[in-house]
């Protein structure tokens, strides 16, 4: 039974329903986890077999329909600029070369999307990141994607969010089981199964969020998995959220006010998601995504059973 909370979310959506065309992507991190290699990289930067671990997230943007991207980077990140800029001098060498192949490789990553970039200035958590890309997202429904998560796939979970924003007008958050023993390193949901054709069991009303519960208080084993669909009434409830976990201002706690005051969905998303977030999370990135790559995949599996482990 769908409870009379659920059902208001779905009579009674905010009109009009616009188009999600805009996402935000925190890229402001310090990356400590990954030092001495962030040093002076930035984390965003850190190479998954062929490409920057942002251009996947990025990627996944475009496949979602999302048309102008928000980068909120910080002091040292202006290696993400550059990469997503165009790169005439590079472009004019490698055709000067007979390099085609490379050069529209090269333009491709420019021409995939509008970017604009934002910085936040002090590193007060997740929750302020987002909020410093308010004026550039203005009043429209947005995407927010992590990325140090990778979701690769066919169908990518920031789409399926776009699908239930569009059909409900509710705000969307991906979430996936995790061990009740990792609780702690997730924001975790308390959600009431409210299933809905075309969404079905996957779909949940979020009646409370708790960002980073030990597995004693939390109240499921339902983990935010980093990919957000978000009205733009999120900003006015993340000026009002106190700091809370690691004294930041966590999106986590916004998202508590968002879901008291319109409703938010969670929904269990299709597809495997990398947390490519730790070392020891990016190498299994690394190996699984280079196992899937078409010119590598096939080798690196031969490469990998000869080794004598
Ligand atoms: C962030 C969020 C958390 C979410 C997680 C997913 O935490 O605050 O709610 O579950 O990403 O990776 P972080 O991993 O940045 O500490």
């Amino acid at each position: 039974m769908t409870s009379p909370q659920a059902a208001e979310m779905l009579v009674h959506p905010p009109t009009p329903i616009r188009k999600v065309r805009k996402a935000v992507l925190p890229a402001a991190g310090l990356g400590t986890r990954f030092l001495p290699a962030t040093k002076a990289v930035p984390k965003e930067m850190l190479n998954v077999v062929d490409k920057p671990q942002i251009q996947y997230v990025v990627e996944e943007c475009v496949a979602s329909g999302i048309e102008h991207i928000i980068i909120v980077t910080g002091r040292g990140k202006s290696s993400i600029e550059d990469h997503f800029d165009r790169a005439p001098a590079l472009e004019r060498f490698l055709e000067e070369k007979g390099k085609k192949e490379e050069a529209a490789l090269v333009r491709r990553i420019s021409d995939m999307v509008q970017v604009s970039y934002t910085r936040q200035k002090e590193p007060l958590g997740l929750g302020h990141a987002v909020l410093v890309a308010k004026d550039l997202v203005g009043d429209e429904p947005f995407a927010v994607l992590l990325g140090d998560v990778l979701i690769p796939g066919a169908h990518p979970a920031t789409k399926q969010l776009i699908d239930v924003y569009q059909a409900t007008g509710v705000g969307a958050i991906a979430v996936e089981e995790v061990p009740k023993d990792k609780t702690h390193l997730y924001g975790i949901v308390d959600g009431e199964p409210a299933p809905q054709p075309p969404f079905g069991q996957r779909l949940l009303r979020v009646r409370d969020l708790v960002e980073k519960p030990k597995p004693e208080n939390a109240p499921s084993n339902l983990a935010i998995t980093g990919r957000y669909v978000l009205p733009p009434a999120i900003f006015d409830c993340l000026e009002r959220t106190q700091p809370g976990a690691g004294n930041e201002i966590q999106l986590t706690d916004g998202m508590r006010i968002l879901a008291l005051e319109q409703g938010l969905w969670a929904y269990i998303y299709e597809g495997l998601s990398y947390d490519a977030g730790d070392k020891l999370g990016f190498l299994k990135a690394t190996v699984e995504l280079a196992l899937q790559n078409q010119d590598l995949g096939e080798s690196f599996r031969a490469y990998l059973k000869a080794l004598k482990l």
